[in-house]
């Protein structure tokens, strides 16, 4: 088995990349580098610089490589950029997939691995309970109706042309396997209060009047390398499933945490004492979202090894190698 993956220089790719080649499998990055970075790339496997809109050269690559699965993690994936760009967004993750997809078919390969997310339920109607994968796509933004078409997408090239498919769909992402794989974005709740207490501010909590038991929003945080052995063990159970199988799974720990719980531990583990401040709601956020992780247990006896409080550690170790400064900033104080 060869896996091309795609996105695999971006942050959740390069710990898919690392976590399957330790586990053993051949590994060829495909990446265009617009927000990935070569040097996450481990010596020994091979990158191809490309567009996943470019079908010559995903041809090529497929023949070059003996490509029998992929695992397409490349795509945007800012929900409010999403919103600003729909015509980017739906070329790049649904036209993108496409011509991936047609290209896969065209050269022979088997399985496909699908990076999908959490925002494809949009505002689930659990009161209070765990999104199960039945639970209704109602996606809110045009980043997650991007998911949702590609999750389709997916679906039906399997069904039609024999491949075995799965689409994962990640809540709330963070930590690093390792400093220098961190995630250099500042656009989520973890990194964005790292970014307020560097800079000596107040980590923003958007709005503490939601029917949750604190008021802040409820997420499932998952580490980013929980996140990678789900896809080791997608890829092996394709590897060996009946032609047209697909597998739509939840990849989160079952646990709601909440933004005030998230920024108390964080001020906790990074050894601040700056209280959040609470500002308006932001459009859009659901008030709890959380996994129920029982189908990928059942299915591949997967579950999340890592806590919150790892997760933390993780991430404030890479950030404190891209922004030296938030280390002696807190030295001094
Ligand atoms: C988490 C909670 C914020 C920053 C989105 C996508 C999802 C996935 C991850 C892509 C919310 C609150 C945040 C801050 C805050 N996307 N918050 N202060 O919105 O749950 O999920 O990103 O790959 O598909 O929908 O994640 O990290 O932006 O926010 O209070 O400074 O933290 O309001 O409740 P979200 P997030």
């Amino acid at each position: 088995m060869t896996w091309l993956i795609t996105g695999g220089a971006g942050y959740i790719g390069a710990h898919v990349v690392r976590a399957m080649t330790e586990a053993g499998e051949r590994a060829v990055v495909y990446d265009d580098l617009s927000t990935g970075i070569a040097g996450r790339v481990p010596d020994g496997v091979p990158l191809v610089v490309g567009s996943v809109l470019d079908g010559e050269l995903l041809a090529r690559t497929f023949a070059e490589h003996g490509v029998t699965g992929i695992v397409h993690l490349a795509g945007k994936k800012r929900v409010g950029e999403s919103v600003e760009r729909p015509l980017h967004y739906y070329r790049e993750n649904v036209e993108g997939l496409r011509v991936l997809l047609e290209a896969a078919v065209a050269g022979g390969v088997a399985h496909v691995v699908f990076s999908s997310s959490a925002s494809v339920y949009g505002m689930p109607a659990t009161e209070g309970g765990l999104v199960t994968e039945d639970t209704p796509c109602l996606p809110m933004s045009p980043y997650g109706e991007t998911k949702l078409a590609g999750e389709w997408l997916v679906r039906a090239t399997g069904r039609a042309h024999g491949l075995s498919t799965a689409s994962l769909r990640y809540f709330n992402v963070a930590g690093a396997a390792a400093p220098e794989f961190a995630d250099t974005g500042v656009f989520n709740l973890v990194p964005m209060v790292f970014e307020k207490l560097t800079e000596g501010a107040a980590p923003r909590v958007f709005g503490d009047d939601y029917p949750t038991p604190d008021g802040t929003c409820v997420r499932d945080y998952i580490h980013v390398v929980d996140i990678a052995e789900a896809h080791v063990a997608t890829a092996r159970r394709l590897a060996s499933a009946a032609p047209g199988t697909d597998l739509t799974l939840n990849i989160g720990r079952g646990e709601g945490v909440s933004v005030r719980e998230m920024t108390d531990l964080i001020n906790e583990v990074t050894g601040h004492d700056t209280p959040a401040e609470v500002t308006a709601r932001r459009p859009g956020d659901p008030a709890r979202v959380v996994a129920s992780a029982d189908r990928i247990a059942h299915e591949l006896g997967w579950s999340a090894k890592h806590d919150v409080r790892d997760m933390i550690t993780s991430a404030w170790a890479g950030w404190v190698r891209l922004h030296p400064e938030a280390d002696r900033g807190r030295a001094r104080a």
